[in-house]
């Protein structure tokens, strides 16, 4: 598939991370970048990477590009293990790790295979559904409200949580940040009850492991379960909501390739891969220059704010020949939907076999569907999120 001709951007709409239109197939843009420089500094000071080679450096090297304070959002103690640089990033990965591995992860499949057909279950004879209300947004939250140990009816209340965070709804002369905040504040008071809840009564969740797990020997304190929760809730939630979104929402408007997958389900964990890579829903991820140094030509100070690009790197032909193919047999497929190096996602086995389980159940009960005609499509940015996915089906 081609890219958007990249003549028809001007300099502004190169930088404009919140233009609805250029959300809705960034993938010129973003060539477009990649042609300007694989790193260059933008108009206003901070530094934007978008090659691979440079990504994958950036990735690598946390002395230079450090993930601690590099975003605010809401949070009053550091994510964990997100905003703590290595060597102490690697204890907590350490901790955390076992319980997000490929074959924990596998155990659970039959169980999210069950969830997602009881969804899915409730509108295959309806003849379409709004995927995202339907499916993609309560999903994955069930998933993650299971795998922690907490209440299932916690599922709107959680949802209201992240958007909060995510998609702040701010009117004229509203501060995003302020709103953030007081979201913020929400979650830190929720965890801090569902803490106490654990502590009168332990059950098999994750929040009663993390009250006895330990670090070099110590417990870890309330601020670091509350960093650890923190983070999960805004890490593990609409980041899958937003790539199946943005995956069936391709496959709605592919049919060819989405007959691939029906003739051949065993592409399915290829296809997924490759619509991570083209869709990117995580499109870059902020760090803060720790140390003053050079990245290909490009001198950096302490202090500078820098945005790794991995939508750009995803489809940099320096690692993916002919990168503008959506090609679901595409192996090797080093893409970095999932980041790299010591931040690497925590939860991608688990986003990967979430992913799996409903690409494979939907479209045995739902071969042939399309975007309801009339309606177009509008994407948010930020994590790019389909907003409204309505289809039809059998047609
Ligand atoms: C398709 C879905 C997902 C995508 C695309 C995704 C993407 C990413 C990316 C790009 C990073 C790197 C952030 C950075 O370097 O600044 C990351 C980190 C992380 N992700 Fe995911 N993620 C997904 C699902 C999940 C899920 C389901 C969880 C469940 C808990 C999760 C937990 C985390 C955590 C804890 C980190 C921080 C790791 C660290 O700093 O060591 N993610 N994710």
């Amino acid at each position: 598939m081609a890219s958007e001709d990249t003549d028809s951007y001007s300099s502004e709409e190169l930088f404009n991370e919140f233009d609805p239109k250029i959300a809705a197939n960034p993938q010129g843009r973003l060539r477009a970048m990649l042609e300007r420089s694989p790193i260059e500094r933008t108009g206003d000071g901070s530094v934007r990477i978008s090659g691979r080679d440079e990504v994958k450096f950036a990735f690598r090297h946390t002395e230079i590009f450090s993930s601690a304070n590099a975003i605010n959002i809401g949070n009053k103690v550091p994510l964990i293990p997100l905003q703590i640089d290595p060597p102490l990033q690697t204890k907590y990965r350490k901790l955390v790790d076992p319980l997000f591995s490929r074959k924990r992860m596998n155990e659970l499949e039959p169980s999210m295979r069950e969830l997602a057909v009881q969804f899915i279950d409730r509108f295959a004879d309806k003849g379409g559904c709004e995927f995202n209300s339907a499916f993609a947004i309560p999903f994955p939250c069930i998933a993650f409200l299971r795998l922690m140990g907490l209440p299932l009816d916690h599922l709107d209340f959680f949802l209201e949580l992240k958007d909060g965070i995510i998609r702040p709804e701010v009117s004229d002369g509203e501060d995003r940040q302020t709103k953030m905040n007081a979201t913020g504040e929400r979650i830190h008071a929720y965890f801090d009850t569902a803490i106490d809840e654990r502590l009168a009564q332990r059950d098999d969740g994750l929040l009663s492991h993390f009250l006895d797990a330990e670090v070099d020997g110590e417990k870890l304190s309330r601020d670091e379960i509350q960093g650890i929760c923190y983070l999960f809730l805004l890490a593990g939630l609409d980041t899958v909501t937003a790539s199946l979104g943005c995956s069936m929402s391709y496959l709605a408007q592919h049919p060819e390739q989405r007959q691939q997958i029906v003739d051949d389900p065993s592409l399915i964990p290829s296809a997924v891969e490759e619509l991570l890579r083209w869709e990117s829903p995580v499109g870059g991820v902020p760090r803060l220059v720790a140390q003053d140094a050079e990245v290909a030509g490009v001198k950096l100070k302490k202090g500078d704010h820098v945005g790794i690009g991995i939508a750009s790197a995803n489809i940099d032909a320096r690692g993916f020949p002919e990168p503008d193919n959506v090609d679901f047999n595409r192996r090797p497929n080093p893409h970095f939907a999932f980041g790299g190096g010591a931040h690497r996602c925590l939860g991608s086995h688990l986003a990967r076999m979430e992913l799996r389980v409903a690409m494979d159940e939907f479209h045995k009960r739902i071969p042939v569907y399309s975007i309801k005609p009339g309606e177009t499509l509008r994407y948010s940015t930020g994590i790019r999120q389909v907003d409204y996915l309505p289809l039809v089906f059998g047609t």
